[in-house]
């Protein structure tokens, strides 16, 4: 054991990693760390990484390159880089030549070989590098040291078989693989008996959950985590268009703990585009679907990631895709400039387009995404809403801040009322702003 000895680790990119990072905590926990919020204070350093965009990349660099001093000045902490951009051909050589300093590299695989990496390092003087290229078996049982008490995520799969051409995360996750149902269920019946109320169920595609198993589907799942008790909020992320079929949507209109809320990803709103990105369906068929949903889900809020410059992008694709945005009206948006990535094929493509206008369209985008967002949000004014209650605001002591069903952030004031974290309040939304919906208590659910 290690008393008195604390950790630090700083995640980058997406909730994969989020989770990760928290296995890495709960197995360090379980060693007798503790957690620091202060790297200087820190005796192992932990950087885990993202490659998705070039700009993740270029931070985790520059960042690693800074702790150069710490370790000078205190060379008997160990520091640690690993995550997805570790997965990547040359980047091991690149941090050890780099970044002689950094004493254990490993990958998105072998999270679970961390205290044995950690055990070598402490013994040794060389750095240890350990990037598995394929992934193993699905590592049960590790502690999660979660960040939240109420909301929790819940990996239910690993990896993509998607492919497509612009992405580089199954090249860092390897190939989709499902975790047993049972494996889940167990899991959320756990963190439901600790007084977790939302669940978020995890993968780069949920829609292909158990594909891989028998007789198992992500709409089976749904309807199985909906009766796990204590649990009032069940959300997912991420859905493919091409695979949310027809009983998923039934799952969530049926379920009542199923939160009205769909990250549906369109990338692009031309089909000549969508076709190059190989995503394997049309403008006319994603608007057809979110016809579908909107009418089968009841204030439904659907949210997109959007990338602009995707090389051979005209000015006409580029329309087609304020189009489809207006179409459908989006709550949020996630836009991203489209960013080479070595070893996917589009960095291969020759007509690349140029940064100015890459820029130019993406204000463009940005401009009637947030139009769109601002107007959706005003239709909540003076509407009572659920919110799951998170805590008091960090900014303003005064209010308190939770997340409606929708996924929207809401300040709420009451006065003289003793509110805690976890519990469900209605809300009376008074002032809604682009990104917080500002309100009034009205009363308890429970
Ligand atoms: N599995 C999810 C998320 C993948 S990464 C999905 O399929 O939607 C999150 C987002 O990053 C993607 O949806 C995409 O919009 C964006 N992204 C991925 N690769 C990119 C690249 N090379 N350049 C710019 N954005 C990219
Ligand atoms: Fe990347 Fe596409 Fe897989 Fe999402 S579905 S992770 S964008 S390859
Ligand atoms: Fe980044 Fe890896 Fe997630 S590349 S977006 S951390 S899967």
């Amino acid at each position: 054991m290690h008393k008195n000895k604390s950790y630090f680790i700083e995640t980058y990119g997406c909730q994969m990693n989020e989770e990760d990072s928290e296995k890495l905590a709960g197995l360090l926990k379980g060693l007798g760390y503790t957690n620091t919020q202060d790297v200087n204070l820190a005796d192992v350093i932990i950087f885990n990484t993202c490659c998705v965009r070039e700009h993740a990349e270029l931070k985790v660099y520059g960042n690693v390159g800074r702790l150069k001093k710490l370790k000078e000045k205190r060379p008997e902490i160990i520091i640690a880089v690993c995550g997805c951009m570790m997965q990547q051909k040359g980047v091991p050589e690149i941090i050890m030549k780099k970044f002689p300093f950094v004493d254990i590299v490993f990958g998105t695989h072998n999270i679970h070989r961390f205290p044995e990496l950690l055990q070598n390092a402490l013994q040794s003087n060389s750095t240890i590098i350990e990037v598995w290229n394929e992934e193993g078996e699905i590592i049960e049982g590790i502690n999660i040291e979660r960040q939240s008490s109420i909301k929790a995520f819940v990996t239910i799969m690993y990896g993509c078989n998607n492919f497509c051409t612009y992405c580089i995360v199954p090249y860092t996750r390897g190939r989709e693989r499902s975790r047993k149902p049972e494996a889940i269920i167990n899991e959320i019946k756990d963190l439901a008996n600790k007084g977790y109320k939302e669940i978020t169920l995890l993968g780069q595609n949920v829609n292909s959950y158990g594909k891989d198993l028998e007789d198992m589907s992500f709409s089976k799942l749904l309807r199985m985590v909906n009766e796990v008790e204590g649990i009032e909020r069940i959300r997912f992320m991420t859905s493919h268009p091409k695979d949310l079929t027809d009983d998923v949507i039934e799952a969530i209109r049926d379920c009542e703990k199923i939160c009205e809320h769909i990250h549906l990803p369109v990338q692009s709103g031309s089909t000549n585009i969508l076709k190059k990105m190989n995503r394997k369906y049309s403008k006319e068929q994603y608007l057809e679907l979110v016809d579908k949903i909107k009418k089968n889900i009841k204030g439904v809020a659907l949210t997109t990631d959007i990338i602009v410059g995707f090389p051979g992008e005209t000015e006409e694709d580029f329309k087609e895709t304020l189009d489809l945005v207006s179409k459908v009206e989006y709550d949020s948006a996630f836009t991203f400039i489209y960013s080479k990535r070595k070893g996917t094929p589009a960095a291969e493509y020759e007509d690349q387009i140029p940064d100015d206008v890459k820029h130019e369209r993406f204000n463009r985008l940005v401009e009637l995404v947030n139009r769109i967002c601002e107007r959706k949000n005003m239709e909540y004014k003076d509407k009572i809403v659920e919110v799951l209650v998170e805590g008091p605001s960090k900014t303003d002591k005064t209010k308190i801040t939770g997340r409606t069903r929708t996924g929207k952030l809401v300040h709420f004031t009451a006065p003289n009322i003793n509110i805690s974290e976890g519990e469900l309040v209605n809300v009376k939304i008074t002032e809604p702003q682009n990104f917080i919906l500002f309100g009034e208590f009205e009363n308890k659910i429970r």
